[in-house]
């Protein structure tokens, strides 16, 4: 019975931690620029717009692919939450603009934009073509720009400051070839930090998660083994991989009146694998 009743506690008095956690974003309106993944897999974008709803915000996944888009939406709505989508090649102005003004045609508000949008490189400077190095600095660089060029003024007109969070990589810091790939998560560090610094007075957060090697489609679609992951695993002090949910989580965090006093951050979420010598494949 004693037995029964502690474990009654315990579960009681989780559920009541959990259902009070009160991140501040209920009513909030979110972007999550790249927030498609394919099929019903956990990518970055799909566990930040998941994880965005569940907390209380309405959530636009604009993705340059339709149906991955939607899936995230329909995933956020068999949970119970508010979301919608937005096709469009965000490395295009015009695309962007319509991005943020549906969203406002929509909620009448923007308070959150998650910039996820991604692709990898692996060539050396030597090796890798000219329009390869264009490619790549276009869609990591050029979103983020566009949709924050877009999203500020929105942001500020309603009037309660807003948060901005770039995804970058720990390669920008600890690169292992990759070269353009680096560079351009370089980039994206000065950009944030830079941006922090032009929309502090406007109450705009503007902060960076550098993810490690997580297990999303974008890195296992292209093939991975059990030799590879247990690289990964090792690379890291607490010898694990970590998800999307990881970054998801992050997201939030950032996202949320938690972290109100924080910007111009620059989150390392990487199980402490920048700290370590250890390859991570
Ligand atoms: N997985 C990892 O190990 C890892 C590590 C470090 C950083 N990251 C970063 O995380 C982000 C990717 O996360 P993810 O798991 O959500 O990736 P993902 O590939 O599952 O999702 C990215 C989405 O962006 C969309 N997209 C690509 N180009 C676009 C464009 N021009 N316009 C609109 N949408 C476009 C894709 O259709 C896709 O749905 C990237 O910025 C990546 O560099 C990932």
């Amino acid at each position: 019975m004693c037995k029964i009743n502690i474990k009654l506690t315990v579960i009681f008095g989780v559920r009541i931690m959990i259902e009070s956690l009160d991140f501040g974003l209920k009513d909030k309106v979110a972007i999550v620029a790249g927030g498609g993944a394919v099929g019903k897999e956990i990518g970055n974008g799909r566990a930040a717009s998941i994880l965005l709803a569940e907390a209380g915000a309405k959530v636009l996944v604009a993705d340059k692919d339709d149906a991955l888009a939607k899936n995230t939406v329909q995933m956020i709505k068999d949970r119970g939450g508010e979301a919608t989508s937005i096709s469009g090649d965000l490395t295009k102005s015009e695309q962007c603009k319509k991005v943020v003004d549906f969203v406002i045609s929509k909620w009448g508000r923007l308070d959150i934009l998650d910039n996820n949008i991604g692709i990898a490189s692996k060539l050396s400077v030597v090796d890798e073509p000219e329009e390869n190095w264009d490619h790549v600095m276009d869609i990591n660089l050029k979103p983020m720009f566009l949709m924050s060029k877009y999203a500020i003024p929105e942001m500020i007109k309603s009037g309660n400051g807003g948060s901005i969070v770039n995804i970058s990589s720990i390669s920008a810091t600890r690169p292992r070839g990759f070269t353009t790939y680096s560079a351009s998560k370089g980039a994206i560090l000065s950009l944030s930090q830079a941006m922090a610094v032009d929309h502090g007075a406007d109450g705009i957060r503007v902060n960076c998660i550098l993810p490690g090697p997580v297990y999303t489609p974008m890195v296992y679609s292209s093939g991975m083994t059990k030799q590879h992951r247990s690289q990964r695993q090792n690379a890291s002090l607490i010898q694990m991989e970590g998800d999307g949910w990881d970054i998801g989580k992050a997201v939030v965090y950032l996202s949320s009146s938690w972290a109100r006093y924080v910007t111009g951050h620059l989150m390392v979420v990487d199980g402490g694998c920048s700290l370590s010598s250890r390859p991570r494949g």
